[in-house]
């Protein structure tokens, strides 16, 4: 039986995204086959296949290569020693980061580690749009040490990390405040952040005496943000790319700084689903592509206002 798979054949334009049919591939021990619902995408899936930073880099002699890490689906095979889920089971992963990839898949095997069981009352869609942004959120305010109190300033809240970063910080009873266009503010302002609109004045011009900066834009509105830090202030960076350019400078400004890169939990991805769960959590989304669609849904990231997250369908 035959499947499909979204690869990149060679770096490029949204374009050169092709659609390929093969083989529906048979899980080794350990592994499970998922049928696929929904993939989602996400920035470094669209700078990998412009040939941009270091997944391409280490990608650049593996092509064609199949691009996504986030995905919702089905169990329907076990393969040797795999024994966590029975056939059926809803699951979501955060799969194959940083270099084997492969959620742009209708099936795909995965090892029966990178999955989490989803709960009956959190649909695939919100599953697919949680594991590596939700986890980057998770990670960043974790490492930010946030607690009761803080003045936490999130740039970009309205992104597919931010809108994540920014509840969380709220559910740990920190004050949040975020920067968003226009378009955001009553978005984001509905999920209780103080939200400051960066097409108005830079976030220097409105806040001061923050004590956490998120920093999800990078480059120079991350510095024009340090200075609406407090002393002792603790600075998070997740673009990587800006990431030694900001930390250098708030370490100059005595603030402790510090990049990340985010790491794969099942663990972890149980707790952000049991959060959607009980409604502690909201995930948004903001449009569903089908596969065949895939390059608009990579334009729509390109855009860089896309609020919430972007998802694949990848059984229509
Ligand atoms: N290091 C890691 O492990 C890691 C992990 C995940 C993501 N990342 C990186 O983190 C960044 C954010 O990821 P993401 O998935 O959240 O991206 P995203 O969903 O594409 O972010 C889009 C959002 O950015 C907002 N935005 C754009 N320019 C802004 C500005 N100047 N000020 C404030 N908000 C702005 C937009 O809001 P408006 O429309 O309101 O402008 C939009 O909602 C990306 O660079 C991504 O590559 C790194």
């Amino acid at each position: 039986m035959k499947c499909k798979q979204i690869v990149i054949p060679e770096f490029g334009e949204p374009e050169v995204l092709a659609l390929q049919d093969v083989k529906i591939p048979t899980p080794n021990e350990g592994e499970v086959l998922v049928k696929v619902a929904f993939a989602s995408v996400n920035p470094i899936d669209v700078k990998t296949r412009a040939g941009l930073g270091w997944a391409a880099a280490e990608n650049k002699d593996n092509l064609p290569w199949v691009p996504g890490y986030d995905i919702s689906g089905h169990v329907i095979e076990n393969g040797q020693k795999a024994t966590r889920f029975a056939i059926k089971d809803k699951v979501a992963g955060f799969i194959g980061f940083p270099l084997r990839g492969g959620a742009y898949s209708q099936y795909v095997c995965v090892p029966e580690s990178e999955l989490t069981p989803v709960p009956n009352s959190v649909t695939l869609e919100a599953a697919a749009a949680l594991p590596l942004a939700g986890q980057t959120a998770a990670q960043a305010i974790n490492k930010a040490e946030v607690k009761e109190g803080d003045r936490v300033l999130i740039l970009a809240g309205a992104g597919g990390v931010g809108h994540i970063a920014v509840q969380i910080a709220l559910a740990a009873k920190a004050e949040v405040y975020t920067t968003c266009s226009e378009a955001n503010l009553d978005y984001l302002a509905t999920l209780g952040a103080h939200a400051i609109n960066y097409q108005f004045s830079p976030a220097s011009e409105r806040l001061s005496d923050v004590d956490v900066l998120i920093d999800l834009v990078g480059g120079d509105v991350a510095l024009d943000a340090l200075k609406c830090l407090s002393d002792g202030a603790r600075v998070i960076t997740i673009p990587t790319m800006s990431a030694p350019l900001v930390c250098d400078k708030a370490q100059l400004l005595g603030f402790s700084a510090e990049g990340m890169l985010v790491d794969p939990s099942a663990k972890q991805l149980e707790t952000l689903l049991y959060m959607v769960s009980v409604g502690l959590l909201k995930v948004e989304i903001q449009k569903i592509f089908a596969l065949d669609d895939v390059v608009d849904a990579h334009r729509q990231i390109e855009t860089g206002r896309t609020r919430g997250k972007v998802l694949l369908d990848m059984q229509c």
